[in-house]
């Protein structure tokens, strides 16, 4: 089939290669110039694990092409997946500006019937907007149909994810719309949901805020577990194992960051205050999150007796592993607030040190570092923000030796405290007993 595929972030990008490698001709469209120069010679504007790889092979087939022009994909594909931004406005609620704007030059270009898909997250009942506008604009009254097709995608994993989902969702109000979405996913084995509009937009934000309330929830039983001398990965175990839980997403530590969760937690609060509803649960789960890098920084407060002055090595800039991402990123906020309290910084990450410049210049106080163990040279401590294997497989011993002092803060739970215990480490991990040194 024939696609277009407007907004080429994260979420487009990655869908428009994969409809590409399920065997559709797809026309991924951006305003950036500079993006779809860089994605026509099959450079990857973000990092995502395997992205690369199958650009470059769908462009070698014939498959996929990048255009600035949104009419160009309007002449070329029936059906419109719309995958720009829509972040979060001050108050919470979802800024829906571009997907207007993406749907009105839709409309002034459509010659006849288009299938336009919700990718992008929205709150629910904007397919009603989307309609809205078609009709505003659309002057010669084609045929048309909005869907919604929400992404369950996760960075780092979003190929995999897209090419072996656990589910399927369309949310559609026509049998037309239906059949063409089921032709675009003929080939997936999972259950494929097939539900109205609204409730397809509800099923995304319902799944995002779920999870997000896992990770809080845990969070604040690691709170406790901290002040009784429990170990939360023995209950994360434990609970996790009872198949109605499940032990996915029950890892404490710093919380969740990037451009998904925080936006999509707030936004679902605020659909539910228009609707009348104080959903005070999402409320608490916001609150607990952001709590976690003030009790992180704490932490590192309370091992360092003072801050200033000290060196710190930071690893982990990305807002989780595998990805390049900043965006709401617990380990950049952490390095920004530990900076501004005099701390001279030493900072790496496998990816994400090129966006982090950018928000966090290099100079006498930040020094980015070309591995994690340059980074722990002359540290007075050495803290964890982010849970890439390459931390867990660090030498501890190696470690220590280049430290000043053998001061661990790790905010996800990476090591094992008997083997932090016998390096010689202080180690303050998140939710378990500390390992305290010396001990007075
Ligand atoms: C999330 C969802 O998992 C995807 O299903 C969804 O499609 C996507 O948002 C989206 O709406 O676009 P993502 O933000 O890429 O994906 O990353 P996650 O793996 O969900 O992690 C989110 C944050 O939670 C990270 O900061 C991670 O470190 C943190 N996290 C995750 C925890 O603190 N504990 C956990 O147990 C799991």
């Amino acid at each position: 089939m024939e696609i277009g595929v407007i907004g080429t972030g994260y979420v487009g990008l990655v869908t428009a290669v994969c409809l590409a490698k399920l065997g559709h001709r797809v026309v991924g469209v951006d305003q950036d110039e500079g993006k779809v120069a860089r994605l026509r010679r099959g450079v990857s504007p973000i990092y995502e694990p395997g992205l690369e790889e199958l650009l470059r092979e769908q462009q070698a087939a014939g498959r996929i092409g990048f255009s600035t022009e949104i009419p160009e994909a309007v002449q070329a594909a029936t059906v419109l997946f719309i995958c720009v931004g829509t972040p979060p406005r001050e108050d919470g609620s979802a800024d829906l500006s571009q997907v207007e704007e993406v749907t009105r030059v839709i409309a002034e270009n459509m010659d006849g019937y288009r299938l336009l898909v919700e990718k992008s997250t929205v709150p629910v009942r904007t397919s009603g907007w989307i309609e809205r506008t078609v009709r505003l604009f659309n002057r010669r009254k084609v045929e048309f149909d909005v869907a919604s097709n929400p992404e369950f995608l996760r960075e780092g994993t979003a190929i995999e994810d897209f090419l072996h989902p656990d589910r399927i969702v369309i949310g559609v109000s026509s049998e037309r719309a239906a059949r063409l979405l089921r032709e675009i996913y003929a080939g997936f084995s999972c259950p494929l949901i097939e539900t109205d509009v609204n409730t397809a937009e509800i099923i995304k934000h319902a799944s995002n805020s779920f999870l997000a309330m896992k990770i809080s929830f845990i969070n604040m039983v690691a709170d406790l577990c901290e002040r009784t001398g429990a170990d939360i990965l023995t209950v994360a175990e434990a609970m996790g194992l009872d198949r109605r839980i499940g032990r996915a997403f029950l890892n404490a530590g710093l919380g969740y960051g990037g451009a998904c969760f925080p936006k999509d937690v707030l936004a679902f609060i605020h659909i539910a205050e228009e609707h009348g509803l104080d959903f005070r649960l999402l409320r608490a789960v916001d609150e607990i999150n952001r709590r976690r890098r003030d009790l992180f920084l704490a932490k590192v407060r309370q091992a360092l007796w003072h801050v200033q002055g000290k060196t710190l090595a930071l690893l982990g800039l990305a807002f989780k592993p595998h990805t390049d991402d900043i965006r709401g990123s617990p380990g950049l906020e952490i390095a920004q607030r530990l900076r501004a309290e005099g701390a001279r910084l030493r900072l790496y990450d496998p990816q994400a040190m090129e966006k982090a410049q950018a928000l966090l210049p290099p100079g006498p106080q930040v020094v980015y570092t070309a591995s994690a163990l340059e980074a722990a040279c002359g540290a007075h401590a050495l803290l964890i923000a982010t849970d890439w294997p390459e931390f867990q497989a660090l030498s501890l011993s190696e470690l220590k030796e280049r430290m000043t002092t053998p001061v661990m803060v790790d905010g996800r739970n990476l090591f094992d405290p008997r083997l932090v215990r016998e390096a010689g480490f202080e180690y303050h991990p998140v939710g378990r007993p500390a390992v305290q040194w010396p001990t007075w």
